[in-house]
């Protein structure tokens, strides 16, 4: 009885809405029309995510510029690396799509991303950077955009032929994405196929989203000569570190500027 009690009190924590939890497919959820109010500052908000492990490196540098631009642009903002925070993707509890539930377009799971979902709920603007890892956003990204739009998601009809939301947000989102590959390989592997849902989403959820192809990225810290590097082109390298690499840095800086500022 005592293991029973404890296991109820563990789940009441881990799902953090009212009248959330479990997985009743009886269940016809209702909808919550929940027309977010952003408070009067958060036009001037902007929330930015490093999907990356590494805290200093590509995707962090483009990151920053990104921060900078939307800072001198006077918003101010939240930059979280996604990698010391402890969470997972969405766990299909089906809290948010409870009759009634209060989640309000928010994830249920109590979790160290649930305070910065909560965040991007009331921001103005959000980024989130992430390299490519075996063709894809790295987990971590996928994770965010799992728990961020899912929530919203009602599977109640709008009688228009579409569905409704919990939450009707309106938000500039960009990402960032570096990559070892060159445009031409980018082209080659059909990266644009791959990487498009996600935009896709972002866009169908908050109005707008647009993405930053950083390509020919510098791997290897602090040079290519400490690691096995022989199947490398180290002039290509050099010459994106060079050439490219400046005008990545200024993309990102206006982006960051530029979702703070449009309408
Ligand atoms: C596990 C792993 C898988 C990778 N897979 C790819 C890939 O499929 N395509 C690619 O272009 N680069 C790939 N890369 C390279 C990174 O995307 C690239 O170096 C990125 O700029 C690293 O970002 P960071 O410096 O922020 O860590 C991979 C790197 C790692 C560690």
């Amino acid at each position: 009885m005592k293991k029973i009690m404890l296991l109820c009190a563990a789940v009441l924590t881990l799902v953090g809405c009212r009248q959330g939890g479990g997985n009743d497919d009886n269940q016809q959820p209702e909808t919550i029309n929940n027309t977010h109010q952003m408070d009067t500052n958060s036009h001037k908000r902007m929330v930015i995510l490093n999907a990356s492990p590494r805290k200093d490196k590509n995707t962090a540098t483009l990151l920053k510029e990104a921060q900078r631009g939307a800072e001198e642009a006077g918003a101010e903002v939240q930059y979280i690396d996604l990698i010391d925070l402890q969470f997972t993707g969405c766990r299909s509890c089906m809290a948010c799509k409870r009759t009634g539930n209060q989640c309000g377009g928010v994830c249920a799971v109590r979790d160290d991303l649930r305070p910065v979902l909560e965040s991007i709920r009331d921001a103005a603007a959000l980024i989130i950077g992430s390299p490519i890892y075996w063709s894809f956003p790295t987990g971590m990204m996928r994770n965010v955009v799992e728990r961020l739009l899912f929530p919203m998601l009602s599977y109640n009809s709008d009688g228009k032929g579409g569905v409704q939301r919990y939450l009707d947000k309106r938000m500039n989102c960009g990402i960032i994405y570096t990559m070892n590959v060159t445009p031409e390989g980018y082209k080659a592997m059909n990266y644009a196929a791959l990487h498009e849902p996600d935009r896709e989403h972002l866009e169908q959820y908050y109005g707008h989203c647009e993405v930053y192809n950083a390509y020919g990225t510098w791997q290897f810290y602090p040079d290519y000569e400490k690691y096995d590097h022989s199947a490398v082109d180290l002039d290509e390298k050099q010459w994106y570190r060079d050439n490219q690499w400046p005008r990545d840095k200024q993309a990102a800086y206006d982006m960051g500027k530029r979702l703070v500022t449009m309408n």
